[in-house]
């Protein structure tokens, strides 16, 4: 007799009650099996590469209130930074130096006419600087279409724009329910990076109080049928100056939501086959090592942080986020190694771009 999560797991196509299923194995031995199946998926449809891309956290100025986030405009215990341009200009030299396919230029959200000429200006010097031999990523929130074609001609090629959560009320219950924070203005512009051209990614934060597993269901069908190139999703991390850290004793333990995490990046894998999906930092900084786990349970992109160490202290969205050095050359050796302890290799030199985008530009 096949257990349960074998039966699911020899489908075609899972339905809602299928996904919640899987992401409720909590047995290792069950939750193996789907670790498995969706590496394999990954070796066959995306190969055993893992791309880097730098990550460059230029600014920690926002203009949101989001409830659980760290940066968020109410905290007024931070220091805020916008890092200079010949700062940026080294980060992205080291990644170049470094043979990184790429890199992502991230930052809290700002819709302000100097803002967004500083991000079109980083965007043609790193072209130039690069001729052109790195992918640029960009993470910098809701903009207008307009915006987001101007830096899109200015060498953005992917975006990240997480929706956070797929689910309208969950949405209200971490944001202000205001202009500045609204679930359907999310929404249309995700669906105008799509349009515009962007590869473009989106994700959700994992255990967050009030969240169910039919929410995180919902979020792996929302990826599917808005049918997206790039998935990051990391668990939830409370931190001490934000409202959410009144609901804590919600939560689940760090541990269920590291494991919940590995089961929706492998539930995913599973769905859809040839999207990127990353192994997020707040994975990595609520259990160390973590960046292996997820690399075998199908993710196959890791962001290493090439923000200057003086800096990457204040851009502190949850609780213990590492202020690692690592745009540093034992930090990546080390990285190396453990990627390839598992049979995996970096794709050097490598855009690394979402095959999922071609498929569906000849669609
Ligand atoms: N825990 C985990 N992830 C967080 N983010 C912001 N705050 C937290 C937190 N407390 C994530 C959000 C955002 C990304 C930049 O960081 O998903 O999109
Ligand atoms: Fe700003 Fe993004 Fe943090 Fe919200 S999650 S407060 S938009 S940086």
């Amino acid at each position: 007799m096949k257990t349960e999560v074998a039966q699911i797991l020899l489908k075609e196509n899972f339905s809602k009650k299928d996904i919640i299923n899987l992401l409720s194995t909590t047995d290792t031995t069950e939750a193996n099996k789907l670790y498995e199946k969706a590496y394999n998926i990954k070796k066959k449809y995306v190969g055993n590469k893992v791309y880097l891309r730098g990550l460059v956290e230029f600014s920690n100025l926002c203009k949101k209130n989001c409830y659980y986030c760290g940066i968020r405009s109410g905290n007024k215990k931070l220091h805020r930074y916008n890092i200079p341009d010949a700062q940026i200009k080294k980060s992205v030299a080291y990644a170049l130096k470094n043979n990184f396919g790429s890199v992502i230029f991230q930052s809290g959200e700002r819709d302000d006419s100097l803002f967004i000429e500083q991000v079109n200006n980083i965007l043609k010097t790193t072209k130039r600087i690069t001729n052109n031999k790195i992918g640029i990523t960009l993470s910098c929130g809701e903009q207008t279409k307009k915006t987001y074609e101007k830096w899109y001609d200015s060498g953005a090629h992917r975006y990240l724009l997480r929706i956070e959560t797929s689910s309208k009320d969950l949405y209200y219950k971490i944001h202000p329910e205001n202009n500045i924070h609204n679930f359907e203005t999310r929404l249309k512009a995700l669906k105008n990076l799509k349009k515009i051209g962007y590869q473009t990614g989106t994700g959700v934060m994992i255990g967050l109080p009030y969240q169910t597993i039919e929410n995180l269901a919902d979020d792996l069908l929302f990826f599917k049928n808005i049918d997206i190139d790039m998935v990051g999703m990391g668990p939830y991390i409370e931190h001490p100056d934000t409202p959410l850290y009144n609901l804590r004793h919600l939560l689940m333990s760090k541990k269920e939501r590291f494991n919940l995490t590995l089961r929706m990046i492998a539930v995913l894998r599973i769905m859809m086959k040839d999207i990127n999906i990353a192994s997020t930092t707040a994975l990595q900084s609520i259990m160390p090592d973590s960046r292996k786990k997820a690399l075998i349970s199908g993710a196959n992109v890791i962001m290493p942080d090439l923000t200057p160490v003086k800096y990457i202290k204040d851009y502190f969205l949850y609780e213990n986020k590492p202020c690692l050095d690592e745009g540093s050359d034992e930090y990546l050796y080390s990285l190396e190694k453990s990627i390839n302890q598992i049979g995996e290799i970096i794709g050097y030199k490598k855009w690394g771009d979402p095959k999922h985008y071609f498929e569906r530009q000849k669609k």
